[in-house]
């Protein structure tokens, strides 16, 4: 088994593990902050729920807020920041965290080590470092945890079955942190015990349900609820019985509803198996196609949980519509912490520059809950590169406030993790700000999703994606590329409302990070700044494996604790050659199409 780490990510100044025993969250506050040397009284008033207030030397707070204020009084000491003043309440009651962990152990896209709560086929962990985890979680305020992967394969279903009292004693290491957890479940599971079917109108699968989950929440009263995955990649769903996806998760959310739980039911519906060759058909406006009709369809203790971008997760997206046509129903914004297509914890990449843009567009009030998937494994430092632990620390505390500004949750990251000195805290800052930037400009600057390997989405891969069934394409040829998405178009710009229509709708005024995801250009099309497309195309991609270089240099220079050092350091030697190979192969990509030569005369193969 492994032990936990030694230092604990941006908690570094506590320094000994939690105990075995401890009970409640005012137990686990006490805790910390006598061992952190903070003399603090808690005063415990259940009717502030998960809200805390500082004031002189006491802690007020319900149940959890509590602790979650022990946990801000500390790290407010640690950075040497003054603590937040009046009574201090999440924005969102469901912050939550998304395992893809599979029975097995594995990790789907998974960039740490493996699972830290399966191996072999079942569940097995190391409790120490599951209240490791739990301080973490807590610290930045996130309460639910779902531990399985959402694409819920056989034996991962045993969960809710005769796995309930494994999993309701992990239920009880985590509850002291003030953290639930979640479970993902099969749609169809009723049929692996004798229903002839799934169909959510037929009573012998509304009662099978209706069983099951009374005996769920009779091992695990505060389960948080069921989270699914229905008709999407291959997974089964209502779409086979010909009901709609509110008929599906009403379904579900009436087994859970006598017992307080939440169904959150994933929008990631879209056709896996189009043929390229169509050209009507337009992935990005399959989720609003499917949902936006059901809207005030659903029932009170339903949530659709909608990834940020109308695609996946790729570096850059529009938000997507449908976050802004459903509102008479519940949402969840998901997020990916794992950096799935953003550089697999090896290429350094900081995400609340995007999830700041993601907000600003939203409007932190069009959703009720919010959403990441996980970046967390088994490695010592439970995210592989060190910085990626930036990414869960921020989505905790954006969770909590998402109007905070992107460098300041960074900052304290920077200060709380590493206690460098002011010109070095400053650039490693600096740094990571940029890191997202960066990136994009090296993969798929303008708005060209879709450059990427297949084969896992590390590096790259032009043509990858363009002659295969997932609905992603660039469709490159030698006079243009991107898609048509306008009104002339697919017709997707349409679902938007007016304002983002009207940003959108005009090459000459389209933001040119979106540019390629909502027009199709010639390469000789004049860009706001005056370049042509193609040498946009070129200089970017140089200019972005320079940045590469540059970030490298910062990070020579910065005085790192090891094995935070030598570890990054590993990592940016393997993201500068990935970096120089996305370079080279997209400027050769559309070199050879173009046959556009680069301005300044620079090498393209
Ligand atoms: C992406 C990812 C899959 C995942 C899916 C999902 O397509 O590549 O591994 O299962 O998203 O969000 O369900």
């Amino acid at each position: 088994m492994d032990t936990a780490a030694k230092r604990l990510a941006w908690l570094p100044f506590l320094a000994r593990e939690i105990p075995a025993g401890l009970a409640t969250p005012a137990d686990v506050a006490r805790f910390e902050l006598e061992q952190a040397g903070a003399k603090a009284s808690l005063t415990v008033d259940p009717a502030m729920g998960e809200g805390w207030e500082i004031s002189g030397d006491g802690i007020t707070g319900g149940e959890t807020g509590v602790l979650y204020g022990a946990y801000r009084l500390l790290m407010a000491r640690a950075a040497g920041e003054a603590v937040p003043t009046g009574v201090q309440r999440p924005r969102y009651p469901l912050r939550m965290i998304n395992c893809w962990d599979n029975a097995e152990g594995d990790i789907e896209r998974g960039y740490s080590g493996r699972s830290l709560f399966f191996e072999g086929g079942r569940l097995s962990y190391d409790p120490a470092r599951m209240r490791q985890l739990g301080r973490m979680l807590s610290s930045v305020g996130v309460n639910v945890l779902c531990i399985n992967n959402v694409n819920v394969r056989d034996p991962a279903h045993r969960l809710i079955e005769d796995w309930l009292p494994e999993l309701a004693a992990l239920a009880n290491i985590f509850r002291p942190f003030g953290v639930r957890l979640m479970v993902s479940i099969d749609y169809a599971q009723p049929m692996r015990h004798g229903v002839p079917t799934a169909d959510p109108l037929d009573p012998q699968v509304q009662d099978w349900w209706t069983r099951q989950t009374a005996k769920v929440y009779e091992a695990i009263p505060d389960l948080a609820g069921y989270l699914v995955k229905a008709d999407s990649e291959h997974r089964p769903g209502p779409f086979t019985y010909g009901r709609n996806h509110a008929e599906g998760a009403n379904m579900l959310a009436r087994a859970l509803a006598p017992h307080g739980g939440v169904l959150v039911w994933r929008c990631f519906v879209y056709n896996c198996q189009q043929d390229w060759r169509d050209r009507v058909t337009d992935r990005p406006m399959a989720a609003y196609q499917h949902y936006s009709p059901l809207d005030g369809q659903f029932d009170d203790n339903v949530i659709l949980q909608v990834k940020n971008g109308p695609f996946d997760f790729q570096v850059r997206e529009p938000l997507s519509p449908l976050l802004l046509a459903m509102p008479k129903t519940r949402l969840a914004i998901e997020l990916q912490l794992a950096q799935e297509y953003t550089g697999h914890q090896i290429d350094v990449y900081a995400m609340p520059p995007m999830w700041r843009e993601v907000f600003d567009d939203m409007g932190a009030d069009t959703v009720q809950a919010i959403a990441a998937v996980s970046n967390l494994g088994r490695d010592e430092n439970y995210t592989g590169h060190p910085f990626a632990a930036a990414n869960l620390f921020s989505y905790g505390l954006f969770a909590w406030n998402p109007d905070l500004s992107a460098e300041a949750v960074i900052r304290l990251w920077c200060r709380l993790t590493y206690a460098l000195p002011a010109d070095q805290e400053e650039a490693l800052c600096r740094l990571l700000m940029e890191s997202r930037s960066v990136y994009e400009q090296y993969t798929s600057p303008l708005g060209l999703c879709w450059m990427v390997n297949k084969m896992g989405h590390y590096g790259v891969g032009p043509d990858d994606y363009e002659f295969a069934a997932w609905g992603t394409y660039h469709r490159a040829d030698r006079d243009a590329v991107g898609i048509d998405r306008t009104a002339s178009g697919t017709g997707y710009l349409l679902q938007y409302p007016p304002a983002l229509q009207a940003r959108y709708a005009d090459p000459a005024t389209c933001p040119d990070n979106l540019l390629l995801f909502f027009h199709r250009l010639r390469y000789d099309h004049v860009m706001a700044d005056g370049r042509a497309l193609i040498q946009r195309i070129y200089d970017d991609h140089f200019e972005g494996y320079e940045r590469a270089e540059a970030m490298a240099k910062t990070l020579a220079g910065l005085s790192l604790p090891s094995p935070d050092r030598e570890e990054a350091a590993r990592r940016m030697d393997m993201q500068l050659r990935n970096a120089r190979e996305w370079c080279d192969v997209i400027n050769t990509f559309f070199h050879r199409f173009s046959g556009a030569d680069d301005a300044q005369g620079r090498t393209i193969y």
